[in-house]
């Protein structure tokens, strides 16, 4: 939504030709010209439907009013520095020398610009100096369990486009890194990323993580990393489409997936391993809540999962499983920890029956 009107119409016009659907040409141009032109046209700042606000408030009540109001901000643009191609330092310098202002992050990896740019202006970006990922994303390195085995095996169940998974594999180069995703075409850019950033040692699947057809399913792994499919409700400053698109019976759908991957992915975990459950939802019903219906899953060899007590972060709340990333208004968090918000649930596979 920060490209300029008279662009959005030009391209999109343009790509009734791409879609050979020349007839739309003149509607699709009509359309678009009557909506730039009328300024009481819905923006960023559609509201929260009824139901998604009742679900924020009864959730978050201390919250809610700074998490209804960040839903109509820009988000900032977050870097993060493959240490594999360059370091934090020298990226800096080309940042400088392209004229972007930035701010350091709380990894040193980690950027924040003053103003976003289009990734193609971003030095090194087609060398795979740098990606794209949100700050609350990237703090999945401090999830990490403590003494993990650099040499891990580690799965990351639904991976694409990457952001993850390829973040892993620059924190850990020598971990032997497993990437599965369901969707054909999702496969491919997760893909193109791994060539663009030099992954090619990341082994990557096509499959359906609620399944175990897929190569790779009959090893266990020390680590997995389940970010599952999800309303998408903390990421409302990216995609304000959310707001028009969901519906409230979307949840139990999420739900039953989120449930249906964790249940099928724990028995992979070796005992002793840890599976990192996340979600980019603000919503108890695909957080909490799927961890509570899975401790109350009947669980195979008698090795149940142990919740992390203890997840601690610069920035959420604690709630009964894990930690809640909550995107509030600019000024509210130093802007290297502005966040979409994220929940993250650790488990741990324990070594023997209770
Ligand atoms: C939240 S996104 C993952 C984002 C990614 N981890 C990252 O950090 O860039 C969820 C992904 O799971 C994929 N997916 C959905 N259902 C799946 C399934 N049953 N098995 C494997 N992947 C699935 C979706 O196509 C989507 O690409």
């Amino acid at each position: 939504m920060r490209i300029p009107d008279h662009a959005v119409i030009n391209e999109t016009v343009a790509a009734t030709r791409a879609l050979k659907k020349p007839w739309a040409r003149g509607l699709v141009n009509a359309v678009l010209r009557k909506i730039a032109a009328d300024d009481n046209a819905p923006e960023r700042s559609v509201e929260l439907p009824e139901w998604l606000q009742a679900a924020i408030e009864v959730t978050f009540p201390e919250q809610a009013d700074a998490l209804t109001a960040a839903t109509t901000e820009r988000a900032p643009m977050s870097l993060r520095v493959n240490v594999r191609r360059t370091t934090p330092e020298a990226y800096r310098s080309r940042l400088t020398g392209a004229g972007i202002a930035f701010e350091t992050g709380y990894l040193p990896e980690h950027l924040v610009l003053d103003r976003p740019v289009p990734a193609r202006d971003l030095p090194g970006h087609a060398q795979g100096l740098v990606s794209i990922q949100d700050a609350g994303a990237q703090l999945l390195t401090r999830l990490l369990p403590e003494g993990l085995d650099p040499r891990a095996r580690i799965l990351d169940a639904c991976a694409a486009p990457g952001g993850k998974l390829f973040q892993l594999a620059e924190r850990l180069p020598d971990a032997e890194l497993v990437g599965v995703e369901r969707s054909p075409e999702r496969l491919t850019t997760l893909r193109q990323e791994a060539e663009r950033l030099g992954h090619g040692a990341v082994q990557l699947v096509q499959g359906d993580a609620t399944g175990r057809d897929w190569p790779g399913s009959e090893q266990s792994f020390d680590l997995i990393l389940l970010d599952a499919p999800c309303s998408g409700t903390g990421t409302l400053r990216r995609h304000p489409d959310i707001k028009i698109l969901r519906r409230p019976e979307d949840l139990d759908s999420y739900h039953a997936l989120q449930l249906s991957l964790l249940t099928n992915l724990w028995p992979l975990v070796k005992p002793g391993g840890t599976l990192i459950y996340c979600t980019c939802s603000l919503l108890t019903r695909e957080n909490d809540e799927v961890i509570d219906a899975f401790l109350e899953t009947p669980h195979a060899e008698g090795q149940p999962p142990a919740p992390a007590g203890n997840l601690d972060l610069p920035t959420g709340v604690p709630t009964r499983h894990g930690w809640q990333l909550l995107p509030l208004p600019a000024g509210t968090d130093p802007p290297n920890l502005s966040v979409d918000g994220f929940y993250f649930a650790r488990m741990t596979r324990r070594e023997k029956a209770r």
